[in-house]
């Protein structure tokens, strides 16, 4: 608890008589038409203009040759994911999964909206530790688990808060082995990597790609994803998929498991109305990175960072990483947490304490999955090897991995595009008091 009336670091600094949001929908007016033409014209059903329009500009935008249209980025995975099960391994029977008996390799700290289709699926996730330098999967953490199961062959990356990976070493890792990957985009529509020379964007990267428009991404459609890909049989599949898996006969006939998963027209319009925005959303989320990086100069914090030469994110979160000689004591249960003030230090802790009580949302750094009670006893991999049980009562170990300490040193800052340089500054001012 932090009385920001009572605390004397915080004397002189009003709360905000709104709402600061992490990253809240931006609408811009044009939303409203594409929805009302919909309900005007009656195509308030799974099938519409809006629809097309959508996959034909996103597929544009891209670079991909199909967009399909689904009702979350989790549905894109789920078939992306089950695509990829098929090739390798076949279609599975109506009560099992296509990757039962069969290990994945997984990003770590992620949403567990990119790596749960693998259990969907019936497969084993296999969690790959991040590196330093991009905040993503681990390429030499992905060669020691090649080494340690050669016979995987998907992979499920996510680019996290809009910073690409290093996707050119993970590719010809893949390559090498033959494997294919799944790259989930959600967060980082817009995104760019230079790839082998060439500047190519996040949801072209994979063997199967996919995107989402939930409420906090870079644009929205209060829901949707999208499944994005140069194949057409692929993207005819995820249709059939999405849309119950209807078989060509006059009456219901069904020879696969199908979903309803096909996006509305409804939710198709607001994005239809967000796309001409996306490039400006992403402007202002750099300016607000940008803003956050030259106001934390002087304090013992570094910003999530990126490869300035081989990409561009979308910038779509501004998240920051306390030194660890600057770490205030801060303790994490399974669902609580106790941390202390320090003189010259803090914590996320105490961070998203203080700024919550001026009124502005920030969010633990996304807790890594192989620490995810529900898969704690999946298998876990660094650049030393197994990640699991690596404590040991007689020998000093090596330290904690890089996603957990990402985790417990970082945090997620308020990213909203509709936030003002004032606002921010406050933001900045109340941080820089958490280090008294
Ligand atoms: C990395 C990542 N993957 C997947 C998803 C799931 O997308 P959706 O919410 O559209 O299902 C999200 C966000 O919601 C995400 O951040």
């Amino acid at each position: 608890m932090i009385d920001i009336k009572k605390d004397p670091r915080f004397k002189g600094l009003e709360p905000f008589p709104a709402r600061v949001w992490l990253s809240s929908p931006t609408m811009h007016g044009d939303e409203q038409r594409w929805v009302d033409e919909a309900i005007l014209t009656n195509w308030v059903s799974t099938v519409g203009r809006n629809i097309d329009e959508i996959e034909q500009q996103i597929a544009e935008y891209v670079g991909c040759r199909y967009a399909v249209g689904l009702s979350a980025g989790t549905a894109a995975l789920h078939l992306a994911t089950k695509l990829a099960g098929e090739r390798l391994y076949g279609q599975a029977r109506p009560n099992e999964g296509t990757l039962q008996g069969h290990k994945v390799f997984c990003s770590d700290v992620t949403f567990d909206a990119s790596i749960n289709p693998v259990a969907y699926e019936d497969g084993e996730a296999v969690f790959i530790d991040t590196e330093r330098d991009t905040w993503n999967m681990d390429p030499e953490a992905l060669k020691k688990a090649f080494e340690m199961y050669p016979d995987v062959s998907l992979i499920i990356l996510a680019h996290l808060y809009g910073t690409p990976g290093k996707m050119e070493e993970i590719k010809a890792i893949a390559e090498g082995h033959g494997a294919l990957i799944v790259e989930d985009a959600a967060e980082s529509l817009g995104a760019k990597y230079m790839l082998k020379g060439r500047w190519v964007e996040t949801g072209t990267l994979g063997d199967y790609n996919c995107i989402s428009f939930n409420g906090n991404k870079i644009i929205t459609g209060s829901a949707g994803g999208m499944f994005l890909t140069d194949s057409k049989e692929d993207a005819d599949k995820v249709r059939k998929w999405s849309t119950q898996s209807r078989e060509a006969a006059p009456w219901y006939q069904h020879e696969e498991i199908g979903y309803n998963y096909r996006i509305s027209n409804i939710v198709a319009g607001v994005i239809r109305g967000q796309l001409p925005y996306l490039e400006e959303h992403i402007a202002q989320k750099k300016a607000i990175y940008e803003r956050y990086r030259k106001g934390f100069a002087d304090l013992p914090v570094t910003m999530n960072p990126f490869d300035s030469e081989k990409s561009e994110p979308n910038f779509w979160l501004s998240c920051c990483l306390i030194d660890d000689n600057s770490m205030a004591p801060h303790v994490r249960g399974e669902q609580d947490e106790l941390w202390k003030s320090e003189s010259g230090k803090s914590s996320p802790g105490e961070i998203l304490t203080a700024i919550a009580a001026f009124k502005a949302e920030g969010r633990p750094i996304w807790k890594p999955m192989h620490m995810q009670p529900i898969y704690r006893t999946n298998p876990f991999v660094t650049v030393e090897g197994n990640g699991r049980g690596r404590t040991n009562a007689y020998i000093s170990g090596s330290g904690i991995d890089v996603g957990a300490d990402i985790f417990r040193r970082g945090l997620c800052l308020p990213s909203d595009n509709k936030m003002t340089a004032e606002q921010q500054d406050r933001i900045i001012e109340i941080i820089h008091r958490c280090f008294l």
